[in-house]
């Protein structure tokens, strides 16, 4: 999916002279730029270290402090790890398999995926995909309360509501039919399915949210993958994609 970049050139020295569109400039006048230049620079270095810490919160949607969990959200946001998300408007979801509804977008794009691995002899299933806000609050509590767990235990493996990229309705989790027994475990990951993905998801817009030691502090969800191929799918998931780039 990677695409080769030709090397940008640094200098007009690179260009032989008879093609260039532009004569050169006198060289006298060279000195101002070099101070225009170091004052964006340092202008620009300043703002980084005065508005960067804010920058992720302005991306984000608000956020919200969530009733029944103590810790409120950081500056850039997240509550427990997790960024806001709101949920898919019902006219922007389709059914894709019983009971389970996908963003319009994420939906075309999972169709294609499947039918491609289903050519390469790949059993892709559909396990999950748009979740309320309510349905996430009881599958965040209602386990939490099964299992005695804090709320930043819980959130290892579960967003708060308010706050799992399911609500997008853009997520999805995904497992091999020919090994049920891995589904929503990380031994999803010695699948053929999941071998599968890791060539192949890219190509149609899909990107694995939680890799191993991500940045987000989520466990590692080998079957959990966002569409990333739409404007709007990219705006919902700024916050995540600048905060992975970062480390
Ligand atoms: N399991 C992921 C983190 C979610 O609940 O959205
Ligand atoms: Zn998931």
């Amino acid at each position: 999916m990677a695409r080769a970049v030709a090397p940008r050139r640094t200098s007009r020295d690179d260009i032989p002279v008879a093609r260039r569109a532009r004569p050169e400039r006198r060289r006298s006048g060279g000195g101002s730029g070099v101070w225009i230049a170091c004052v964006l620079v340092f202008g620009g270095s300043l703002g980084t270290v005065l508005f960067g810490p804010s920058l992720l919160a302005r991306l984000s949607p608000p956020s919200v402090v969530v009733e029944g969990i103590e810790e409120t959200p950081s500056t850039d946001g997240r509550l427990l790890g997790h960024f806001p998300y709101p949920e898919a408007s019902v006219t922007e979801l389709v059914s894709v398999e019983p009971g389970i509804e996908l963003h319009t977008d994420a939906a075309s794009a999972f169709r294609a995926l499947q039918q491609a691995a289903a050519a390469d002899g790949v059993d892709l299933r559909l396990l999950s995909g748009y979740r309320s806000h309510a349905l996430q609050k009881g599958i965040f509590f209602d386990v939490k309360s099964e299992r005695n767990q804090t709320a930043s235990e819980r959130a290892k493996v579960s967003a708060p509501p308010g706050y799992s990229e399911h609500s997008t309705g853009f997520a999805m989790d995904l497992g091999d039919g020919d090994a049920p027994g891995t589904n929503l475990s990380q031994s999803f990951e010695t699948t053929r399915a999941f071998r599968w993905l890791q060539d192949h998801a890219a190509s149609y817009h899909f990107v694995l949210s939680f890799p191993p030691s991500n940045p987000q502090g989520v466990s590692y969800e080998p079957w959990h993958w966002r569409f990333e191929g739409s404007a709007e799918a990219l705006r919902r998931f700024e916050p995540a994609r600048q905060l992975a780039q970062t480390l």
